[in-house]
């Protein structure tokens, strides 16, 4: 009732503080309003997840460039780009698929080198994979990069065996079979495993299964995925892609099924004009600029499409949505393999980062994993690599800068904003969210969609007194500008002095299609 009260009275004097900044500017409808002293939910830091597929160049060359390589490594994986994603602080990385997951034998890539079996990687290009980036591989990267193993299981053409011994070998500690074979193949002690997903995209390329079937058969995959240990899985149920809301409603629906998983995955790709249609990653105009706004802004319908479904039958939110496929999905840069799905990223990939990590923090309750596709060399990637040379592209330095989210609690927030209108439709001008970490810092991110206009924004932060506010920016001359191998400098952050803090309100003028992450402290 207090805290009511209080918020309440927080509200009003926020708005009678908007009310008269409103009325000394006559201009300003742009306002976000921040109460710093109810902390929400805990933002994840697992929303901030990556993905890394057995797919084109991303593991291969991107990841790992084996032991041999004149390219400096760690065990095999690459230097340039494990120091790049330690700098990330990645939370968790998913692996191997993606719809490699459901081709995947993973007793195929233990054991020595030489003797694994070769296989054709069918879904991506029909290249041989030598199974050389495998269980150990993958868990050493972990290791090296100190994040959390999310591990995706093989339900479409493996078997509940094969699976169940997967577990087994990775996280037992007993004396077994399988844990005989892991330290044989040099791992005395069992790995942690955070996440571990009952297939992936079984309603398409993991076995065209429909809902009620897919249902059943996680049922009996997930009886045997042990926890052994102190090791916990967090499984997560393979759900749906994008609005199929019957998809998630049969699996909330029975207690008997929704008991055997922690996680629901959700994939959501922003396309250009559809499937058909993706577009040019760097060569486009403010149509498709627009366009791909307004789909990633659509994931916050989607999310909240699949969250009243879970609402109705789990209202406590014990069950997460994983959305552990997001990004911005264009054609591949010309000559390169159809298959690999390699797309440059630019300064529109960086908006698009930012919407997406915005909603997903405003969704703190519900949403509990998210992972971007993919990693290096693949979709809307962080990273990209050429023989030795690594680029960071402009998504990598928006996850950079929204790390500061990481384990803070959401605050509540108001954003009223002008539209920024192309043609016929209309999509709000800014994103926007704010957390408060375990130091009291209180973190604001923006974006400013609009990509012909600055925006002043009023931010009234309530309930708190701070003294120093600090920026950084990422913006560009161009909508596609972009870092190369040759000019890797184009699209950086930069320190940020466009803001003004006056009767703790916060004047802030956001570039035009820029991103900016404020910092207040006492
Ligand atoms: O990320 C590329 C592919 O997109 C994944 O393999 C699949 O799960 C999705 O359809």
């Amino acid at each position: 009732m207090r805290k009511t009260f209080l918020l309440f009275s927080s509200y009003l004097l926020a708005g009678c503080i908007i009310a008269s900044a409103q009325k000394e500017s006559q201009t300003t409808v742009n306002q976000f309003v921040v109460i710093a002293n109810n902390p929400g939910p805990v933002i994840s830091k697992d929303i901030y997840g990556h993905f890394s597929e057995h797919l084109g160049r991303c593991i291969y060359e991107g990841i790992w460039v084996g032991y041999d390589s004149k390219i400096p490594n760690t065990h095999g994986i690459r230097n340039d780009v494990l120091f790049a994603l330690r700098e990330l602080k990645i939370p968790n990385l998913r692996w191997p698929g993606g719809c490699f997951a459901d081709t995947y034998h993973w007793k195929d890539g233990i054991g020595p080198q030489e003797k694994r079996a070769s296989i054709i990687n069918t879904h991506w290009g029909g290249v041989t994979e030598d199974n050389s980036f495998g269980t150990h591989e993958f868990m050493k990267l972990t290791e090296l990069l100190g994040c959390d193993a999310y591990i995706n299981g093989n339900v479409g053409s493996g078997t509940v065996r094969e699976m169940a011994e997967w577990v087994e070998y990775l996280t037992s500690g007993s004396d077994s079979p399988m844990t005989r074979l892991r330290k044989e193949n040099g791992r005395e002690e069992p790995w942690k495993v955070k996440f571990f997903a009952i297939g992936n995209e079984n309603w398409g390329c993991g076995g065209n299964m429909t809902a009620e079937y897919y249902t059943d058969v996680m049922r009996q995959f997930s009886t045997y995925l042990n926890n052994y240990g102190e090791n916990r899985l967090y499984r997560v149920a393979c759900g749906p892609s994008d609005y199929n809301v019957s998809w998630t409603e049969t699996l909330m629906k029975d207690p008997a099924s929704r008991s055997r998983f922690q996680g629901l995955s959700v994939h959501y790709y922003s396309l250009v004009d559809g499937w058909n249609n993706k577009g040019s990653a760097t060569d486009f105009d403010e149509r498709q600029w627009f366009q791909t706004m307004r789909a990633n802004l659509q994931i916050n319908e989607v999310i909240k499409g699949h969250a009243a479904i879970m609402d109705r039958y789990d209202p406590q939110k014990i069950k997460g949505i994983v959305v552990d496929e997001w990004g911005n999905w264009f054609n591949v840069e010309p000559g390169t393999n159809p298959g690999f799905l390699y797309q440059q990223n630019t300064l529109r990939d960086a908006l698009s980062a930012a919407v997406h990590l915005n909603i997903f923090n405003h969704h703190a309750e519900r949403v509990k994993v998210a992972n971007l596709a993919q990693t290096v060399n693949v979709l809307q990637s962080v990273i990209l690599t050429e023989g030795d040379k690594m680029v960071l592209t402009p998504t990598y330095h928006v996850f950079r800068m929204f790390r500061v989210h990481h384990d803070s609690r959401l605050l509540q927030s108001d954003l009223k904003c002008e539209d920024y209108v192309f043609g016929e439709r209309k999509i709000p001008s800014l994103s926007a969210s704010a957390s408060v970490d375990k130091e009291g810092r209180v973190h604001i991110s923006l974006a400013n969609l609009n990509p012909n206009k600055p925006i002043v924004l009023a931010c009234p932060v309530i309930g708190e007194t701070f003294n120093k506010v600090t920026g950084e920016v990422l913006t560009a001359d161009a909508i596609n500008a972009y870092n190369t191998f040759e000019a890797s400098d184009k699209v950086k952050p930069a320190a940020f002095n466009g803001h003004t803090f006056k009767n703790g309100v916060l004047t802030v003028t956001l570039p035009a299609k820029s991103i900016v992450v404020l910092e207040l402290t006492k």
